[in-house]
């Protein structure tokens, strides 16, 4: 792999919980992204995918504990560490796309302003040359006619076109690194497909790298070069999207791959039991695990090298 633009390590999230005792949500998490690089995040709803990003892109909140490190190419230091002023780094060379454009945009601001205000402050740009610039990065995603879509307010816009203006303005800092958490879920099925050609033209034409969370397995095997699976908040395999999609090796990847298939080709690990807690000791997938022994249930198995990507289990590969 290429020097990363990002790196992530250790990273660890809890967040606050009813009593105030911390509530781990990430367990040491790390990922890498090349520059012009996919990666997706998959994992079932809970596993920590949206918090992972959150979390790179330094929006959590102020009660979650993050520990872990964040090194960005060209910036001396941990932008995981306390006091390291990210913001305005994170503004520039972190672009975030969220589920739901209608909640990431500002609804009293018209589709230019969006994107005119993140020139303004990121670039330093003055009003006129925002404006312009702004309707140059909306024509850039796509959006037809794009002096009068500039106009035109989130609302007065379908969902498609909203998404569009969200990448426009995640855009507008010059990010060299897109963080998308699932952004074509509550899209029309009709458009999901042409915001996913954009994500994808943007990493071959600008050379930016992209991590895409989707719970769409299909999706991710198709677009991305490398998948990370979640579960319980730490990455239970690695491996290139191909080998994961054709051998996934992790029982809990099997399962997921499983799911996704027709019903006539599943095999036995499509139903997996419903979660449960997760167990203090040992393997958190073990509970629901069919191939889990004593040892799974008495040690944590830690991501290990395996085929062509690494696995957290100890029984890899033997789940079908
Ligand atoms: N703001 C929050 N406060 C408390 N718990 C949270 C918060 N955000 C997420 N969590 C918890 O952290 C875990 C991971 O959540 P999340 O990252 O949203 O998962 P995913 O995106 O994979 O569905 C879940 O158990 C979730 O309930
Ligand atoms: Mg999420």
């Amino acid at each position: 792999m290429r020097a990363p633009l990002l790196a992530l390590t250790g990273l660890e999230v809890a967040f606050a919980g009813a009593g105030g005792a911390p509530v781990a949500a990430v367990r040491g998490v790390d990922l890498a992204l090349a520059p012009g690089e996919v990666l997706a995040l998959i994992g079932e709803s809970g596993s920590g995918k949206s918090t992972i990003l959150l979390a790179i892109a330094g929006l959590l909140g102020p009660g979650t504990r993050v520990a872990g490190s964040l090194r960005l190419a060209g910036i001396a230091g941990d932008l995981l560490a306390p006091g390291a002023g990210r913001r305005g780094i994170a503004g520039r060379r972190l672009g975030m796309v969220f589920q739901n454009p209608a909640a990431s945009l500002n609804p009293v601001l018209a589709a230019g302003a969006q994107v005119a205000e993140v020139l303004r402050v990121h670039r330093g740009l003055g009003r006129a040359r925002a404006a312009a610039a702004a309707e140059a990065l909306l024509a850039r995603v796509g959006i037809g006619d794009a002096r009068a879509r500039a106009a035109a307010f989130p609302h007065q816009l379908s969902g498609g076109l909203m998404q569009r203006v969200a990448i426009a303005a995640a855009l507008a800092g010059g990010p060299d690194i897109v963080l998308a958490d699932e952004p074509t879920t509550a899209l029309d099925a009709t458009v999901q497909a042409g915001v996913v050609d954009l994500l994808l033209d943007l990493v071959d034409r600008d050379g930016l790298a992209l991590a895409l969370v989707t719970h769409d397995l299909a999706l991710a095997g198709s677009v991305a070069d490398r998948v990370a699976v979640l579960y319980a908040g730490r990455v239970v395999e690695t491996a290139p999207a191909r080998a994961l999609a054709t051998r996934p090796a992790h029982p809990y990847a099997v399962a997921l791959a499983r799911a996704a298939a027709p019903a006539a080709t599943r095999g036995p690990f499509a139903e997996l039991p419903p979660a449960g807690p997760v167990p203090a000791v040992g393997c958190p997938f073990a509970p629901r695990c069919a191939l889990a022994v004593a040892r799974c249930r008495a040690e944590l198995p830690v991501l290990a090298p395996f085929g062509a990507g690494a696995v957290a289990c100890f029984r890899p590969g033997e789940a079908r």
